[in-house]
């Protein structure tokens, strides 16, 4: 261990972390070598080092912050406040998927907190982030703040892929067909992976599967809507939007008349005739 990367804590001294096995070190270090050389300053690739370590063992441990660290010449302090800043590392051990309800206010007041408290109870997890996993190992359950898909609200999130206009009861079965191994498909972007297998592609390595380039990006109708309409074109007819409480999912896909009452011109106010607003007066007029 370097100088470096000895971990102090109110100055005492800490065990160092335990080492990787020589077979994932020098895998790793090969990997690390890649991901460095993409950056004119090495320090600039910590973050994707972090998702390396993260597809390592399923969150960042003091062994993979050590790793970093010597990586990149810098201290594990360094390193800790990098990782304990972004919700994207995880500091402990978690399910193969992580089941992200968005509670930011719009998907709140759309059905996030029910959501989220549905499947809290379903799935027998606690508050704390030790208690959010499932005694299986599958499924990580956790809060997530607004990932702007708000048009598409409650949204909620596994691995990082977007699952949209979610209910309980469709957020229930998403669970389920988690758990029994049962193959589910994101509402958009690319096919759902393991959170390790996430993690190495947000480190930056191509995401091989077949479809998943293709799969990947582009906007959904919703969110074209208010471009549409700012261009004076006719706003796109895809939305469907179900009866409050029912996913689109849930619903025979009846196709174009059902825009939601957002995405149309509102009426506003007539001006008064009495009092015709102006330019704000001069100040001494
Ligand atoms: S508030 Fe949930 S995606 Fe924006």
């Amino acid at each position: 261990m370097t100088a470096s990367n000895q971990e102090v804590s109110l100055g005492m001294p800490q065990l160092p972390a335990p080492a990787y096995p020589a077979d994932v070190l020098a895998r790793l270090e090969a990997d690390a070598k890649e991901v460095i050389a993409r950056y004119p300053g090495s320090r600039s690739a910590l973050l994707p080092l972090l998702h390396l370590v993260q597809s390592e063992e399923g969150f960042v441990s003091r062994t993979g912050m050590a790793f970093c660290a010597d990586q990149l010449g810098l201290t594990t302090a360094e390193v800790t406040a990098v990782a304990t800043f972004y919700t994207m590392y995880r500091r402990r051990a978690g399910g193969d998927y992580q089941v992200g309800v968005c509670t930011n206010t719009l998907c709140a007041v759309m059905g996030g907190d029910a959501i989220f408290d549905r499947l809290k109870e379903h799935l027998g997890v606690g508050n704390d982030e030790a208690g959010m996993t499932t005694a299986d190992g599958k499924v990580t359950l956790e809060h997530i703040e607004c990932n702007a898909a708000c048009d598409f609200a409650p949204v909620v999130m596994v691995n990082w892929e977007f699952f949209d206009n979610q209910t309980p009861e469709s957020a229930t079965r998403l669970v389920d067909d988690l758990i029994a191994g049962r193959t589910v498909e994101p509402t958009r972007g690319a096919p759902l992976c393991s959170y390790k297998d996430t993690a190495r592609i947000l480190a930056g390595f191509p995401d091989r599967r077949p479809g998943a380039v293709e799969a990947s990006g582009g906007a959904g109708a919703a969110s074209l809507v208010g471009l549409k309409l700012a261009k004076g074109e006719t706003a796109p007819q895809t939305r469907v939007v179900g009866p409050r409480g029912e996913a689109p999912g849930d619903q025979p896909q009846k196709g174009a008349e059902h825009l939601s009452s957002h995405d149309a011109p509102q009426q506003t106010s007539a001006s008064d005739p009495e009092h015709p607003a102006g330019p704000a007066a001069e100040e001494g007029e």
